[in-house]
């Protein structure tokens, strides 16, 4: 069903908001649907509710409520030895008997790295140039095989990526997996608004809605069937990950079976912080309740707390990896009530001016936007768990175009990856040169998927030359 303008114009004025129809009269028919289907979207009166506070808003801790969380450490030691065993025997049996399912977030407007396309589709690979879902593709498909099961990938977009997304995946034929086991789905949206809480249009016949945040997976998983597909193919843990993250390895039996063993809702992965004042968000337990505090609203003393022993208090950097169990999400998201707290950015928003109808790209931040965090729903599980992981392992994102977490940075922690694994297989590798790989080597994922699987499949490898550009496939 259209909707209908006179109900949607009255809507919008009862919000204050009429000026999105400043230009109706000039509108053709498609502009007008398009104007009104945009308008349908928004939900007026959180906008409203949202604008009605500060330009910025900033969380605010008493550090006499948090104190360090529990974390399983990156290597065990003493009875974890056995539990780790434990925990990865029930990985695999979960993955064989298809109980995990893959999602990623690729929703994201990826402004930072200025590419032209979806993020997903950026070219990574340090010899081939696989882009990043060809990695997650074929790392997916190498489990499948290793595991002899299916493991359904769940790929949420937004409406900024998600046709580009499918178009790219049917051109490459799903970088070799079942069409039918790859499904999209798209994250809902919110409006920009200017300081004075007027919503921005981005043309005379759209509304400047963006992405809502990948907080905004939870209840699209349930808003777009993703809940009951889950449930008909009996998964019990959906493995969650970033698209701009390479290292990823989406079906970790350790992580797996310790989410399952401790029967937690929602698990997480961290990696220790560089420093003290590192730009991750930190695992900490405010009042007895894991939770994530991004780095901007935690007091400094708190980043800098030591514990007893020297080491820091809040030692575990947020990477954006979790384990959710369906059932908590279907708990959270049930009748349409779930309330993640929503982060409000004050940005530059290209937007037309109502008086001129001219496009405006302004020089300095002129509006919110309103975006949810996945890890805000930490604190909404009973049972959680965080294991630690080497950053070198699991985590190495592409956010720039140059610098830090940049394609350069991330091509050179795969190949160091690489070479660990090679040398883990007994290859003979040259050592860094000036801090710097001696060779350019990449692993295909359908190769092995760690350094144990490269171990067995490896007939006889040379030993790496220094300056080598090498492709193990
Ligand atoms: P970032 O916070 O890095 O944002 O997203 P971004 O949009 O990719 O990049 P910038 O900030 O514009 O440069 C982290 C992850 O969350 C996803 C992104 O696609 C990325 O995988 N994301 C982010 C969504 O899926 N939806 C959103 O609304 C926001």
């Amino acid at each position: 069903m259209p909707a209908d303008p006179t109900t949607m114009r009255a809507r919008a004025a009862e919000f204050d908001q009429e000026h999105l129809f400043a230009f109706w009269n000039e509108l053709d028919e498609g502009q007008r649907s398009a104007l009104l289907a945009d308008v349908e979207r928004i939900d007026f009166g959180l906008v409203q509710k949202l604008s009605a506070t500060g330009v910025t808003e900033q969380a605010t801790y008493d550090p006499k409520q948090i104190e360090a969380p529990e974390v399983l450490p990156a290597d065990p030691t003493g009875a974890l030895v056995e539990r780790y065993a434990t925990a990865r025997e029930r990985g695999v049996a979960m993955l064989r008997a298809s109980k995990v399912a893959a999602m990623v977030v690729a929703g994201g407007q990826g402004t930072r790295l200025g590419y032209d396309a979806p993020k997903g589709s950026f070219p990574i690979g340090p010899v081939s140039n696989k882009s990043l879902f060809q990695l997650f593709a074929e790392n997916i498909r190498a489990s499948q095989q290793r595991y002899g099961c299916r493991l359904p990938w769940y790929i949420m977009t937004s409406e900024a990526t998600d046709a580009d997304t499918r178009t790219y995946f049917e051109e490459n034929k799903y970088f070799g997996l079942e069409p039918g086991e790859v499904t999209f789905f798209q994250q809902g949206v919110m409006p920009a608004v200017d300081d004075a809480g007027r919503i921005l249009l981005a043309e005379r016949h759209r509304v400047a809605l963006s992405p809502n945040g990948h907080g905004g997976s939870l209840t699209a998983l349930a808003e777009r069937g993703v809940l009951d597909d889950l449930a008909m193919r009996g998964v019990e843990a959906l493995s969650y990950f970033q698209v701009d993250n390479p290292l990823i390895a989406p079906a970790d039996p350790l992580f797996i079976g310790l989410h399952a063993l401790e029967q937690s809702q929602m698990s997480s992965i961290a990696v220790v912080k560089v420093d003290d004042l590192e730009k991750v968000g930190n695992f900490a337990k405010v009042g007895g309740k894991l939770q994530v505090i991004e780095y901007s609203d935690l007091p400094e003393e708190l980043a800098r707390a030591k514990n007893p022993d020297g080491t820091r208090m809040l030692n575990g950097g947020s990477v954006a990896i979790h384990m959710l169990a369906p059932q908590f999400v279907r708990a959270l998201t049930g009748g349409g009530a779930l309330q993640l707290p929503w982060h409000i950015a004050h940005k530059k928003v290209a937007h037309i001016d109502l008086s001129t109808g001219k496009a405006v790209q302004p020089d300095k931040p002129n509006a919110r936007k309103f975006e949810m965090f996945i890890f805000d729903a930490i604190p909404l599980a009973e049972r959680t768990l965080v294991l630690e992981q080497h950053r070198r392992d699991c985590f190495s994102p592409v956010k720039n175009a140059t610098g830090v977490d940049s394609p350069e940075t991330a091509r050179r922690d795969l190949v160091r990856r690489a070479l660990r694994w090679l040398a883990e297989s007994g290859v003979k590798v040259p050592p860094e040169q000036d801090g710097e790989p001696a060779a350019t080597v990449e692993i295909s994922p359908l190769r092995a998927l760690d350094a144990e699987q490269l171990r067995a499949n490896a007939p006889k490898l040379d030993a790496v030359q220094p300056g080598a550009r090498l492709m193990i496939e």
